[in-house]
C-alpha cells in the first residue's frame, strides 16, 4: 500500500487510522524518566478506541503520571470508532487507580462533556492543552501543520505520529532546523500498520484484514532521547567523483545517508531520511533545498535556459517548472534532479 494510503488520507481527509499498542509500547519505552509526575494529554483519541488511552492509563502508576486526560473528536459513544455523527464530544480524567487493583476501573475515569465538538484547536480543548505537561498522540495527519504549530506555541513537550514528508512544511522544517523538533526512534521497518476504520481499506499481502500499512511515518518529539546523540559512523572518503558539486551551488551531493563522507568539511546536499540519524552534536543542518525561498536566500542559482533545454531534451519537463530554483548536477552528460535534499555540515570535532 505503500504511501498511496497517505496521500488518500490528506485529499480525502480520511483521518482515521489507529496507532496499534506494540508500535505505542516500542517508542514509549525510551521516553519513561520523562513522565513521572506529568500530566499527559491525548488529544486526538477516542478514549475507548485509542490505544494511546490504554498505554497510559494501564502504565499510570508504573511511569508515575499525575494525571491522564484524553479528548474525544465528534463522538460521546465511548466504544466506537469516532463516526463523526456527533457535534459533542467528552473529555476523560484519570488521576490513577484507587482501588488497589492497578486497573483503570469505569468508576475511576471521570467523564466529561465538552460544550463543543473536541476540536484541539477549540478553546476548552486548548483549555486543557494548558493544564498538560506532554502530549502523546497520533494527530490527523491533514491537520498536522496546525497541530505542530499549536503544540510549539503553547510551549509544550510531546511524542506525536506524521509523516516524514511534513518536514518540508514551511511551519515544521524550521523546527527541525532549530533543534526544537527531532525524530523519535520510529516504527519497525520504517513503516507503520494502522488499524483502518475504512471499509475500502486493501489488505496489501499478507498484512491483516483491516489493517493499512503507510511507509514514510515517523514519530517527533522535543524530548531528549539518547537516540540523537548517537554519532552516525562515517567511513567513507571524500573524492570529487564519488561526490560531484551541484552545478548551481556550492555543496556536494550524497545520495544516501550511510554514505557522508568522514573528512568533507563544506556543505552536503542528503536525503531526508538523514533525519532519522540526525544528531545536533555531529552536524548542522543549513537549509531545506525543497524550498524554494531558501534557495534564493542561499543563493542557489536558478537554471539558465540551456539548461531547461537540455532537460527538455531528457524529456523530464514535468519537474521543471517547480524545481526552476533548485539544486541540480550533472552526471555523465545528463541533468539530474536530486529529489528533496536537506542541505547540512558536518560540525569538525572541538
Ligand atoms: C490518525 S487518527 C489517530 C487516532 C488515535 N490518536 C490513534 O492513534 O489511534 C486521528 C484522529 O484525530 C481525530 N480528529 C480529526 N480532526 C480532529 C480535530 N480537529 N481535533 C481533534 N481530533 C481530530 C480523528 O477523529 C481521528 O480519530
Amino acid at each position: 500500500m505503500a504511501n498511496k494510503g497517505l496521500n488518500d488520507a490528506r485529499q480525502n481527509k480520511k483521518d482515521e487510522f489507529y496507532t496499534q499498542l506494540s508500535d505505542i509500547q516500542n517508542e514509549l519505552r525510551h521516553y519513561k524518566e520523562h513522565f513521572r509526575g506529568k500530566t499527559v494529554l491525548c488529544n486526538c483519541d477516542d478514549p475507548r478506541v485509542s490505544m494511546f488511552f490504554h498505554y497510559f492509563s494501564y502504565n499510570f502508576e508504573a511511569l508515575g503520571l499525575k494525571r491522564l486526560i484524553t479528548t474525544c473528536y465528534k463522538n460521546q459513544d465511548r466504544d466506537l470508532f469516532s463516526r463523526h455523527d456527533c457535534e459533542r464530544a467528552i473529555y476523560l480524567v484519570y488521576d490513577g487507580d484507587h482501588n488497589g487493583n492497578r486497573v483503570p476501573d469505569p468508576e475511576e475515569i471521570g467523564i466529561h462533556e465538552l460544550q463543543g465538538n473536541g476540536d484541539f484547536r477549540s478553546p476548552e480543548c486548548i483549555e486543557l492543552l494548558k493544564q498538560s505537561d506532554i502530549v502523546v498522540t497520533n494527530p490527523p495527519f491533514s491537520l498536522f501543520r496546525e497541530y505542530v504549530s499549536q503544540l510549539v506555541h503553547f510551549g509544550k513537550q510531546f511524542i506525536i505520529v506524521g509523516h516524514q514528508n511534513a518536514v518540508s512544511y514551511k511551519e515544521v522544517f524550521p523546527l527541525i532546523k532549530n533543534n526544537q523538533m527531532w525524530f523519535g526512534y520510529g516504527f519497525p521497518g520504517g513503516a507503520a500498520h494502522f488499524i483502518s476504520r475504512y471499509e475500502d481499506t486493501a489488505t496489501a499481502g499478507n498484512h491483516k484484514k483491516g489493517m493499512i500499512r503507510v511507509s514514510g511515518v515517523v514519530w517527533f518529539t522535543n524530548l531528549e532521547i539518547q537516540k540523537r546523540h548517537e554519532p552516525l559512523i562515517l567511513y567513507r572518503n571524500y573524492t570529487p567523483e564519488d561526490y560531484p558539486s551541484y552545478a548551481n551551488f556550492d555543496a556536494i551531493e550524497v545520495d544516501k545517508t550511510d554514505e557522508i563522507p568522514c573528512d568533507y568539511d563544506g556543505l552536503m546536499g542528503v536525503p531526508k531520511s538523514f533525519l532519522d540519524k540526525y544528531n545536533p552534536d555531529q552536524f548542522e543542518i543549513i537549509g531545506n533545498a525543497s524550498d524554494m525561498d531558501w534557495c534564493r536566500s542561499a543563493g542557489v542559482a536558478p537554471m539558465g535556459q540551456e539548461t531547461i533545454d537540455r532537460l527538455r531534451q531528457q524529456g523530464n519537463m514535468a519537474h521543471v517548472t517547480a524545481k526552476m530554483n533548485s539544486l541540480y548536477l550533472v552526471r555523465d552528460g545528463k541533468i539530474v534532479l536530486p529529489y528533496a535534499r536537506i542541505i547540512i555540515r558536518r560540525r569538525t570535532p572541538a
